[in-house]
Parts: structure tokens; C-alpha cells; sequence
């Protein structure tokens, strides 16, 4: 039987963590100083092992990405055919004297994969997962009055294949060292929710665990204080709560009045601080920052925010930073962020496993909703090392984690429990869902919980018919769309995964030779797209034979009401998984961006549908043979036509009809000037112009900031390009570039975008693809200057300056 009609559900949620990300008392980064060694060596774990030897680091690490790409790998080029292996890490360090007294933890975001620790040779565990965050506690193990403590890490990501996608390798992202008293707020311990929303008052709920170790009861002041975005206090209520256990569980809730809501337009957090006092004393302090909202699913209108109709318009994301690998940095997720912003996206997958908690935290500022993945896999392998290997174990405690630590972010809005997970095919199916949802809602039951599902038939999918989804997510299948609700009557659905397309930037007769393995019906569906009689026509047309072109997809979601909204595969290129190309190729290409940040043409065609500015984007380049026919297209907004002109001869006006996404014309190529002018009830709205450049002559800098702050990995994005004579960048251009940085950074990677491009992301040099080149300067501790110089034999070169101001 159906479980009951639910036709609407309201889910209200407050999130938490203030300006930037949630803070705690005497937690505090524990990155730098770290000694590395690639390799196995079981005397590591002891407290007296020598390890001068060994290579210094600062976290967050991933040594996958230092390796060089090959084939021999056993990643494969679907794990971005880069080494694995062990690798152990090890700190020494001192408690500072005024800390003595207090319980200490060791806080890991996420380590790829398998880790054990040792605290001065005492194991404290192991972790088979890379992606789940964890705590250890050192305090009965720690030697204190200024004597060394020793932490090893034991690393090993050896057997492979273990992932679908570039895993990377290592203590990849944030530790942090904390320091409590003996009552303290347990870890992930507070859970903010908004049980009344209106517009004169919310109820601001926060369920909060608290912690005894000093073996008697303890009567504590609980002060909740509220303070709204510009740092004013808002709200302020005062409790005793007596702790008689080792943990209470005490419900506190405060009035505030007039709410001003967070939403992806307007991101507005308050902070809620708490404060535990004993005898007057301050004992324990937390801040975290918190978004008001609700929202709703409906079978038959979709998604609704705030009140308001919403369609979700969203990209998949996969972990990896391009050419820093896996290991996190707040700016490099930022970048990714706001490109994703400016193309209108409103909601990021994170496919498919939980995100670095700062990526949370910049998705809570910047105004993202996010579905919060947990597995790729339960029991049944995709790979041979998988999860599914520890999936019996350790499932529970993961699910669990992840809804503790995540609960309190605005943005998340939605817990998967799997993607196209094998067991939707057979019972075990159903007895899982109903496990891994009651997981859940145990520890948050004001969200949606859902799956990304393939089956689109009731009675074959198992995960459907547990009946506890609150939402159904549905990956590809496009045709079969209409079919949904009265195969699944009722139930709120979604596109959780659309598209895969395939493209390059700048690059587009994608070779046909590629798809030799790939079904005759596939082949089919290529050949009728992508290989018609002109050269220069496959854009957006080649997608996976499970997958569907951008506009193809967006346009079955955008006309259909029943749809929540869409996750389009993918937002960025990633590591690995280069279906459907062999090695060399070791990226993706599914991105609407590609893997250096440089916007792939479809990015315009969203920014058209998606936004509300004015948008003119001429496609392709216009360096080619003379004579050859060229499918010109164009993407266009806030205007009713587009005039196109060829050395200023007119090729005649286009209007989208019939909900097309583009226009186009076929022009013989003739070289000079193609440019575009759109127009609105007559008057001119954007002229786009491109030029045949000429042949590659100098080297042009464009640098997102002049100004970076020391100590925060604070990074700069600077875009090569190369141009002729004119300035006009050259489309064709390959040309071998050397990157020179010297003073207050360092070359944290470069990369060029293009999928098969063996050289290193980590190296000094790099080729140009289709003109350009990314390079990524990561600013040192120190205040000072920074100069890059880039240069390529035969071409003028360039060089820029940067400043590195002390971090306030
Ligand atoms: C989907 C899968 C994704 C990715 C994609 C590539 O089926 O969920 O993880 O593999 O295919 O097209």
C-alpha cells in the first residue's frame, strides 16, 4: 500500500553558524606543523618514532594530486588516474599551560580514507570513511606540564578502485584541536530549529546536549542570546538546568520578534550564542549562525520557499578543487560558488557523499539551498574497494554524523540517503530505506529525506515502496517524466540528476571513434546529434547515452509544474570519470564549467533562463577554413530578437520560438568580424562582437584580486590568456607557458581545463588550451609581495604584482 497521501509537506527549519561558520569555545585549527611520509611504516604510530626525515606540511593535504597522471594507476582514469596508496602523518605538540585542566579532542573534517590515530602510541580508532567528520577524545592519553604528545595518522587509500570520481588522498581537509571543561556542550550537541515562523514573531528552538564529567550533579545558567546580522542583540533568555547525568538533554526556546527570513536572495543569519555558566563562571560558549525559512514540496506544484513558488535550479558537485585536488580551501569553494551564482543557480547536490563543512558555511552566506548526500552505495558494490565494504558497520554512525554536524546549516534543506543505489532492484531495498530514513529523522526530523532513484516503475523500485521518502528523486530519463505521477501518485518529485552532456571549452567536433564501446543505440543517438554535415555544430548535443542535451533537460523541467526543480550533472568539470573517452582523458566532461573555472558556452544558456539580466552570447569562436560551414548560435535574454552580422553584412534576425534556448545560422566562414546585437521592441539591448584573431603574440594577465591576506590560504585566480597583435584572444592557441612566482606565495596549481592534459596541475609550466591557462597563486604567512611571471617562447610575456596584507 501507498504510505498516506501527503500532498504537502512543511518543513520549517532554522539553521545555525554566524558570520562565516559556527564557533566554539577553545576550538581552535590544529593544521600546521604536520611531518608527512608517503609510504607504510607501522613504527609511525609510536610516540619516539623518528620522523626528522619527514617531509613538513601544513593541512589540509592531498598527495594524490602531487602525482603524476598514468594509466598504470589502479584508480583507473575514472578515478583521474592519479596514485594512491598509505600515507602517514604525525604532530608533536605541547599543551599550553593554562589548558592543563581540560578534556581535549581531535576534530578531523575528513580523511581520505581508512584512517587510524594514535595519540603517543595509544590507538584511538579507525575510520574507514573519507568523507565523514570525526572526533577522538586525547584527554585520558595526553601528557601534560610541557611534555611532547604525539598524534599519528595512518592514511590508506591503497586499494583501488575504490570511487567513481578523483577521491584524493590524505588528511584533506581542516583538524582542529579542542579544549573543554568538564560541562560543556556536547559535540554537534546544539540543534536550532524555528517550531513558528510569522511575521511578527518566530520561536527560535534550540535543543541542546549537555555534558557532566565531573561525576556529581552541577546546577548550570544557561544564557541564549541572539544577535541579528549587523551584530545587535535581538533576543536574550536566561535558564537553570541542572545536570545530574553525564548528558542532559534541555530544550530551550526564545521569542524573536519581527523575523527577517534568510532565502537565496537575501542570506540573512542571526547568530545564536550560548553560554553555559556554573557559579557564575563561563564554562562553555558557542556560536552558531542561523537562518530563518520554510519551505514545502507538493505533489502537484513542486517547491515552494518561503511562501513563494520556487523552482530549484541546481548543479551536482563533486568534491574535488581541480587542480588543488581534494584538499579544501574556503576561496577555491568560494570561486566555484560564485561563478555558479552569477549563472543563476540557486541549489548545489553534493554528490555523493557529505561536503567540507565550509563549503556549508559559504553556501549558508551566499544563499545556496543544499541536498545533503550521504552514500553512493549501501551493501551492493559500484566498485570493487567501495564503501559498500564497510557499509554494514559503519552506516549508522555516518548517517547519524552527518545530520548532527549539518542540521544547523540554512542551506541544506534535504538529506539523500543514496544515489542510484542498487538495491532500489530487489527488497533488500526497501527494508534498508526504512532503516536509513528512521536514521534520520531520529536526529532531524524537520527535513525531507529522498534518494536519487533510476526505476521509474513503482512496482520494480523497492526504495519507492518503503514509503518513507518524503521526496523522490528521479536521475535522467527526461521522456519518461510525464509518467511519474501516476506511477508514483502523490509523492513529491524531483530531477535530482539531468544531462550529462558532454563538452570541452572551446573545442566541440568531440570525436565519434570514442563512443566504439557504447551501445549501437547510443551510437545512434550520436551520430543523428552530433555528426551532421557541419563541421562545427556540437554544441550542447552530445550528451552520455543515459543523458540528455542542457536544453533538452531544462526545458522537460521548466514545463513541468510537478517538478521541484533540477540538479543538472554537473556544475564544474571534476577529476576522474571521463565517460565516454580512454586515457588520456582523466576528467570529466560533464561540466558547465570546466575544471580550471572558465565558463563552457552552455553556462550562457542558463544565465539566459535562469537570471534576470540581460544576456547575449555568440558561439563559437570565429578562426576557422575558409568556406567551412559554421552553425552560429546564440543565447540571448530581455530581448524579443538578435540581428547577426558578418563584416557588417547582416545574416538576418532570429527569435526564439516554440521554447527554443538559442538561435542559429549557418555562415560560411569568411574571416573578420561576426558580431550580434539584440534588441528589445526595437531598441538596441547588447552588441556581442568576436574577431578572427590572428596569430598568438603576447600573453595577457587578468588576476581576480590584487590584494590577499596572509595565514588564511588565501588564493588568487589568474587568467592567462593568449592574444595577437589586436588584444583578441587567440581560440587556437596551445602555446607551452612558465610560471615564475616569487616573495609572499607560491604556485598552488595551474591547469588549462582540457580533460586530457597529462602534465601536472601542481607543476611550473602548462600548455594554453584554446588560448588559455589558469594559474593559482596561494598567498604565504607572511605580509609582503608577490610576483608572477609567465612567459612562452616566442610570445611577448607579462608578469603582475601582489600585495599580502596581515589577516585583521
Ligand atoms: C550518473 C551518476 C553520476 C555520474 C553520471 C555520469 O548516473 O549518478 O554519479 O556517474 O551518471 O553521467
Amino acid at each position: 500500500m501507498f504510505k498516506a497521501l501527503i500532498f504537502c509537506i512543511l518543513f520549517c527549519l532554522f539553521g545555525v553558524t554566524l558570520y562565516g561558520q559556527e564557533q566554539s569555545l577553545g576550538r581552535t585549527l590544529f593544521n600546521d606543523q604536520w611531518k608527512f611520509c608517503l609510504g607504510d611504516n607501522q613504527d609511525a604510530k609510536s610516540a619516539d618514532f623518528d620522523d626528522s626525515e619527514w617531509r613538513k606540511l601544513t593541512l589540509p593535504h592531498d598527495w594524490s594530486i602531487e602525482g603524476a597522471f598514468s594509466k598504470e594507476h589502479p584508480a583507473t582514469n575514472q578515478g583521474g588516474a592519479l596514485p594512491g596508496g598509505v600515507g602517514w602523518y604525525r604532530k608533536t605538540f605541547s599543551l599550553p599551560e593554562k589548558d592543563e585542566e581540560k578534556q581535549v579532542y581531535i576534530d578531523f573534517d575528513g580523511v581520505y580514507r581508512n584512517s587510524e590515530v594514535w595519540i603517543n602510541g595509544h590507538y584511538l580508532g579507525k575510520r574507514p570513511s573519507g568523507y565523514t567528520s570525526f572526533r577522538y577524545d586525547l584527554t585520558p592519553y595526553l601528557k601534560r606540564e610541557g611534555q611532547a604528545n604525539t598524534i599519528a595518522v595512518r592514511v590508506d587509500n591503497s586499494q583501488q578502485p575504490n570511487s567513481r570520481w578523483y577521491s584524493g588522498s590524505g588528511i584533506y581537509r581542516n583538524v582542529w584541536l579542542v579544549f573543554k571543561n568538564k560541562v560543556a556542550i556536547d559535540h554537534w550537541g546544539a540543534f536550532v530549529t524555528t517550531p513558528k515562523i510569522a511575521n511578527e514573531e518566530a520561536i527560535v528552538q534550540q535543543i541542546t546536549s549537555l555534558k557532566n564529567l565531573t561525576g556529581h550533579p552541577v546546577a548550570t545558567d544557561v544564557r541564549i542570546t541572539i544577535y541579528d546580522q549587523e551584530n545587535r542583540l535581538v533576543a536574550k533568555e536566561q535558564y537553570r538546568q541542572s545536570l545530574q547525568d553525564t548528558l542532559t538533554e534541555a530544550t530551550f526556546q526564545i521569542k524573536l520578534a519581527k523575523p527577517i527570513l534568510w532565502s537565496v536572495e537575501n542570506p540573512y543569519r542571526y547568530q545564536v550564542k550560548t553560554q553555559i555558566f556554573v557559579n557564575n563562571q563561563l564554562l562553555d560558549e558557542q556560536r552558531i549562525p542561523v537562518g530563518i525559512r520554510y519551505f514545502s514540496f507538493n505533489a502537484r506544484k513542486g517547491f515552494s520557499f518561503n511562501g513563494e513558488p520556487k523552482k530549484i535550479l541546481g548543479v551536482c558537485m563533486h568534491h574535488d578543487l581541480g587542480a588543488l585536488g581534494a584538499a579544501v580551501n574556503k576561496r577555491a569553494m568560494e570561486r566555484q560558488l560564485q561563478l555558479l551564482k552569477e549563472m543563476g543557480a540557486n541549489a548545489i547536490r553534493v554528490s555523493h557523499n557529505p561536503p567540507a563543512p565550509e563549503f556549508l558555511d559559504l553556501c549558508d552566506s551566499m544563499g545556496f539551498l543544499v541536498m545533503d548526500e550521504a552514500f553512493d552505495m549501501w551493501q551492493k558494490k559500484k566498485n570493487k574497494f567501495d564503501y559498500s565494504l564497510d557499509f554494514e558497520k559503519w552506516h549508522k554512525k555516518d548517517l547519524e554524523d552527518l545530520v548532527k554536524r549539518d542540521r544547523n546549516h540554512p542551506s541544506v534543506f534535504m538529506w539523500s540517503i543514496g544515489n542510484e543505489i542498487r538495491e532500489q532492484f530487489d527488497s533488500t531495498g526497501t527494508r534498508l530505506t526504512r532503516e536509513l530514513t528512521a536514521i534520520v529523522k531520529e536526529v532531524d526530523s524537520t527535513r525531507p529525506v529522498t534518494a536519487a532513484l533510476t526505476e521509474t516503475h513503482f512496482e520494480k523500485n523497492f526504495i519507492a515502496q518503503a514509503n518513507t521518502l518524503d521526496v523522490l528523486g528521479f536521475n535522467y530519463k527526461y521522456e519518461q517524466y510525464d509518467s511519474l505521477p501516476i506511477n508514483f501518485p502523490h509523492q513529491n518529485l524531483l530531477a535530482s540528476e539531468t544531462t550529462s552532456a558532454l563538452a570541452t571549452r572551446g573545442h566541440y567536433d568531440l570525436g565519434y571513434d570514442t563512443l566504439r564501446f557504447w551501445p549501437p543505440s547510443a551510437k545512434e543517438k550520436f551520430v543523428k546529434n552530433g555528426n551532421s554535415d557541419y563541421t562545427v555544430s556540437a554544441y550542447d548535443q552530445v550528451a552520455a547515452y543515459w543523458g540528455t542535451s542542457h536544453e533538452q533537460a531544462w526545458k522537460a523541467v521548466k514545463e513541468r509544474d510537478f517538478l521541484a526543480g533540477l540538479f543538472v550533472w554537473t556544475g564544474f568539470d571534476y577529476l576522474g570519470e571521463p565517460v565516454p573517452y580512454d586515457y588520456p582523458a582523466r576528467s570529466s566532461y560533464y561540466g558547465i564549467i570546466d575544471l580550471a573555472g572558465f565558463p563552457k558556452d552552455v553556462y550562457y544558456m542558463y544565465q539566459s533562463e535562469w537570471t534576470a539580466k540581460p544576456v547575449l552570447h555568440l558561439l563559437p569562436h570565429w578562426n576557422w577554413k575558409d568556406g567551412q560551414v559554421v552553425d552560429v548560435w546564440a543565447y540571448y535574454s530581455q530581448a524579443d530578437e538578435v540581428e547577426l552580422f558578418l563584416n557588417g553584412k547582416s545574416l538576418g534576425i532570429k527569435q526564439k520560438k516554440n521554447g527554443e534556448m538559442h538561435v542559429s545560422w549557418k555562415v560560411p566562414f569568411q574571416a573578420g568580424v561576426l558580431n550580434a546585437v539584440s534588441k528589445k521592441n526595437g531598441q538596441t539591448v547588447l552588441v556581442k562582437e568576436i574577431q578572427t584573431a590572428g596569430k598568438p603574440e603576447k600573453i595577457q594577465l587578468k588576476v581576480d584580486k590584487s590584494i590577499m591576506r596572509s595565514g588564511v590560504d588565501d588564493l588568487a585566480f589568474v587568467t592567462v590568456d593568449i592574444v595577437d597583435e589586436q588584444g583578441n584572444l587567440v581560440p587556437t592557441a596551445m602555446n607551452e607557458l612558465k610560471f615564475d612566482v616569487d616573495g609572499a606565495g607560491f604556485l598552488a596549481g595551474v591547469d588549462n581545463g582540457f580533460q586530457a592534459d597529462l602534465s601536472s596541475l601542481k607543476g611550473s609550466s602548462k600548455q594554453a588550451y584554446n588560448g588559455k591557462c589558469l594559474a593559482i597563486i596561494q598567498a604565504k604567512d607572511i605580509a609582503g609581495e608577490i610576483v608572477l611571471k609567465v612567459s612562452a617562447k616566442g610570445l611577448e610575456g607579462a608578469a603582475l604584482k601582489l600585495a599580502v596584507v596581515n589577516d585583521e
